[in-house]
């Protein structure tokens, strides 16, 4: 199970792509993936783009975990980063497998410019929260 407080940041971001960075708030639980949300309208045409670990900075994903090329990803940091949305359709939602509390902090969803739009900018703060843990007490029969 995992929650998301955001849909489609950019159903309102989209339109005013030009110098916007929005900033998003959704949370995670230790162990399991999170999806953050992250589409952009193709209508401009399909662009790379490339998430980041930290704000958006000026010109680049600073400390980049995963980049498309527009159509398909270029480079992962790591497995536990996935892009499974339709990446061609402009669905770039980041999924983090097993996430632990060190994965909380800002991530930066950064679509490159089209045109001469500037880049969108999304900053999103992930927090994750402990799991809940289950403890298995050894089943105790009296023997008769
Ligand atoms: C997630 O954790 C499980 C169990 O520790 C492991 O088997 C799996 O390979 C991990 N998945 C990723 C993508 O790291
Ligand atoms: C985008 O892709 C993610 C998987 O990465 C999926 O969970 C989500 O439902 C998709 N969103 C839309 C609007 O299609």
């Amino acid at each position: 199970m995992y929650y998301w407080d955001v849909i489609s940041p950019c159903s309102v971001f989209c339109l005013f792509a030009d110098a916007v960075v929005s900033h998003i708030q959704m949370s995670g639980v230790v162990g399991q993936p999170v999806t953050i949300q992250c589409i952009y309208s193709i209508a401009g045409g399909v662009t790379a783009m490339c998430w980041g670990r930290g704000p958006c900075s000026l010109y680049s994903c600073s400390n980049q975990l995963i980049k498309t090329d527009g159509h398909r990803v270029v480079f992962q940091k790591s497995k536990r980063y996935q892009l499974n949305g339709p990446i061609s359709k402009g669905n770039v939602s980041l999924t983090i497998k097993n996430v632990t509390q060190a994965d909380s902090g800002t991530y930066c969803c950064r679509v490159e410019s089209s045109g001469w739009f500037k880049d969108l900018k999304i900053n999103i703060l992930l927090e994750i929260k402990p799991g809940e843990f289950v403890f298995c007490l050894p089943l105790i029969t009296s023997g008769g």
